[in-house]
């Protein structure tokens, strides 16, 4: 592993969950030598940035809320939606800042979200084979051969959607979208009449209610721009690399690489092999990561894994998302969290509740039960509490589209009702009455701990 790292050194290494399949090679590698030549879609700075403030998360003093589609697509692209998840980041954010009394640092699985492993390579339907779907940057949803052949011109449209949905991000959390003065106008309709918005709105009560207070003392957004604009980032699993690699460039300013496709980049579940292309590429960019953690990691193993992605122990450089089920989660995570703690490894350990809590409806829809989320969430917030870590933040696949994809939550969603609005391009998401619940929850578990932080500090 201290071989000679370059933005290609992946390529002579076993990868999992790449495309063989391109008709034409020199195609691909055409349209990558383009990709090379086009701008950078964030800047190195950004993400030491992230990283700074991930280093916040990993102290212990802030939170990190992490968000967005399992997959983008080239369909469902518009203003609206990329609108309404932003927004329902904000509402999110609002209620743990509000609860947890620290920064949440806001992290859009968005801008890049394109490309996904599969379980299997092949998909069956009425007896035709199919290779799968791998995400719109590699090939089409729709059931047919044409479809699925991979195509390169693919890199070039994620490329370009990815940059439009940046533009936009930008302008919202910088060009006054997202002033706390708004607070009441960020609701999503479909929420607004349910008991989460009803909470929601009592919650934004109350900080305008501050908001003014502090504008009679002088704190105005005219002398706290902050009240006025997030920091906003964006994220996705780094799979594809021959895209990732085109999009790495040389910083100026430290003479270090950087992938200049998001802030933050992951290594997923099925991707994290300690000799494998994935953790090969990980290892020379200098952005903050993430790896995914599942039920099947020892801890010495990941030790190892963390020794190779974040050798000089930096804070900030490596968040942990463990992904377990709730039904395996007690048995799995206080181990590793016992490991990364005794051996003074700074790390975020977040909590992806999604993955691990996948199940087949009785009739075929992929789904997840809104309760098994929350039961994730909560096992983790407990199991970190008596770790003595901090639970630091939460990973998200959501929408702020009313769309009908997992069991339960307030409306109480049933397997009958997953026909009515299922539009995902892969894994089944909360929709925002959903998210804002889940966010409720972790708000109150957050205050539980500054509750009694306090009252530590009272004797
Ligand atoms: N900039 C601050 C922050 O991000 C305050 C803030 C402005 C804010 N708009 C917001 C917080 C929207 C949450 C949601 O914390
Ligand atoms: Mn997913």
């Amino acid at each position: 592993m201290t071989e000679h790292w370059t933005p290609a050194s992946w390529r002579a290494k076993p990868a999992k969950h790449l495309p063989t399949d391109y008709p034409d090679a020199a195609a691909l590698a055409g349209v990558e030598q383009t990709l090379r030549g086009m701008p950078p879609l964030v800047f190195a700075g950004e993400a030491r940035r992230l990283k700074t403030l991930l280093g916040e998360v990993a102290d212990g003093r802030a939170f990190l809320l992490q968000g967005g589609d399992c997959a983008e697509s080239f369909k469902e692209f518009h203003a609206d939606n990329i609108r309404d998840t932003f927004r329902l980041i904000l509402q999110m954010a609002v209620v743990l800042t509000f609860a947890g009394g620290k920064p949440v640092v806001k992290v859009g699985r968005m801008a890049g979200q394109f490309a996904k492993p599969r379980s299997s390579p092949v998909e069956t339907i009425d007896g035709v084979e199919l290779p799968s779907y791998r995400g719109d940057i590699i090939n089409g949803m729709d059931f047919d051969a044409a479809s699925r052949i991979p195509d390169p011109a693919r890199l070039l449209q994620a490329y370009s959607q990815s940059a439009s949905t940046l533009n936009l991000l930008r302008a919202f959390a910088g060009g006054g979208y997202a002033d706390l003065y708004n607070i009441h106008r960020w609701t999503l309709g479909f929420v607004n009449d349910s008991p989460q918005g009803a909470r929601y709105h009592e919650l934004s009560e109350k900080i305008s209610e501050a908001l003014t207070f502090m504008a009679a003392i002088g704190v105005t957004p005219e002398s706290q721009p902050d009240l006025h604009r997030v920091e906003f980032f964006t994220a996705h699993e780094a799979l594809l690399l021959g895209f990732e690699e085109a999009m790495t460039r040389v910083d100026s300013t430290s003479g270090d690489w950087y992938d200049t496709s998001a802030h933050l980049l992951w290594i997923g579940e099925r991707t994290r092999q300690l000799d494998g292309a994935h953790v090969e590429y990980f290892r020379g960019i200098k952005n903050p990561i993430g790896v995914k953690v599942g039920p099947t990691v020892e801890p010495d193993e990941l030790l190892r894994l963390i020794d190779v992605l974040n050798p000089k122990n930096e804070a900030g450089r490596l968040t942990l998302y463990g992904r377990f089920g709730s039904d395996k989660i007690e048995a799995r995570l206080p181990r590793l969290m016992e490991a990364t703690k005794r051996s003074g490894r700074s790390v975020v350990w977040a909590i992806d509740p999604m993955h691990g809590n996948t199940l087949t409806a009785t009739n075929g829809y992929k789904t997840r039960p809104f309760d098994r989320i929350l039961a994730e969430v909560k096992s983790f917030v407990e199991i970190a509490k008596a770790q003595g870590v901090h639970p630091g933040g939460v990973h998200l696949e959501m929408t702020g589209q009313n769309v009908t994809e997992c069991l339960g939550g307030a409306r109480a969603l049933t397997e009958g009702d997953l026909a009515d609005r299922y539009h995902t391009h892969c894994d089944p998401r909360l929709n925002g009455e959903q998210a804002l619940e889940l966010a409720f929850l972790v708000a109150e578990k957050l205050k539980e701990d500054r509750v009694d932080a306090a009252l530590r500090a009272a004797v």
